[in-house]
């Protein structure tokens, strides 16, 4: 007799990663998924930015938002967070709806920096994210252990106690995502934290986050103009364009056929020789952008 027939049968193989949400397919239910839509529409200033959206990001996973400016993206942080409901469809951000767990995610808003004025001193601020927004605790409560960890965790302890209007874009930029961690959180929502930074830095960062992903076991979910410095690492994109959006892996969801498909017009990938991928001929924002500067 073989060994195969003795014993209970062995439990179903976990889906692979590459099996979650198939980019055109509708999001599936699955107990894991910390961020899901479901035929979302998000409306803004009466327009819809965007609609028909289905999303599914898997717990742990890595995950960009792509997309022209204008196109959508921060509105969909804004529908996660809860502080924007959908016109349309549902959505779940660890499992509940938008906005119940705001304590378990870390969120990173668009475009901070401090001018050369700005005092307050790099670890100060990242106890900030553990006292003050989260819980309203007086300083004192703080727990400085932790705070040292995640400075130390983000590369930023040789700087932490200078002001940190002092300091150079990535190096504010690491503080604000030790502040953004600091509170141990399951889920990190950054909104372009590349913005701004040299090459150098822009792929230091997406390595930080990409680590502190698999390690820590933190989704992650980003805004990104350029997905070059995140690629390797990424597990799935959310690609917004002409009111939709597209959501897979990078590779398949960054091809002229799909970006064509999205636009309803011919974009143009194409793959450098180190493996760099350049989109071109991308429209840039939709057109209810303009419709709406027009009314004034
Ligand atoms: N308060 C508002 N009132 C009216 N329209 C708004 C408002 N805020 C945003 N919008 C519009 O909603 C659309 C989506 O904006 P959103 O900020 O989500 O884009 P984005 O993809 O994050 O762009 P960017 O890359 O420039 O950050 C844009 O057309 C924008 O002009
Ligand atoms: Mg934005």
């Amino acid at each position: 007799m073989s060994a195969a027939g003795l014993g209970p049968p062995a439990p179903p193989a976990p889906p692979a990663r590459a099996e979650h949400a198939r980019e055109g397919a509708p999001a599936t239910a699955r107990p894991t998924d910390a961020v899901r839509v479901e035929h979302g529409q998000a409306n803004v200033g009466g327009n819809a930015v965007w609609s028909d959206v289905d999303i599914a990001i898997a717990a742990g996973e890595f995950a960009a938002i792509l997309g022209p400016n204008g196109s959508g993206k921060t509105t969909l942080l804004r529908v996660l967070l809860g502080e924007l409901s959908l016109a349309h469809g549902s959505a779940t951000v660890l499992g509940a709806p938008p906005g119940a767990r705001k304590g378990e995610i870390g969120y990173l808003p668009q475009r901070r920096h401090f001018g050369a004025g700005t005092r307050i001193r790099g670890i100060d601020l990242v106890r900030l994210g553990l006292d003050g927004a989260r819980w309203g605790l007086p300083l004192r409560r703080s727990n400085p252990a932790r705070v040292d960890e995640v400075v130390a965790l983000v590369g930023a302890t040789a700087y932490a106690r200078r002001p940190i209007g002092l300091l150079s874009g990535g190096e504010q930029q690491r503080l604000l995502i030790a502040q953004a961690l600091v509170g141990d959180p399951k889920l990190l929502i950054l909104d372009e934290p590349l913005d701004s930074l040299d090459l150098p830095n822009q792929s230091a960062v997406a390595a930080l986050l990409a680590r502190i992903c698999r390690e820590r076991e933190v989704t992650v979910l980003l805004v990104a103009h350029d997905v070059n410095p995140l690629l390797s690492y990424l597990d799935r994109v959310v690609y917004f364009g002409a009111r939709r959006a597209v959501v897979g892996e990078p590779r398949a969801v960054i091809t002229a056929p799909t970006l064509s498909r999205l636009y309803g017009s011919p974009v143009e990938v194409l793959e450098t020789a180190d493996g760099r991928l350049v989109v071109v001929g991308l429209p840039e924002a939709p057109a209810h952008h303009s419709d709406r500067h027009a009314h004034h």
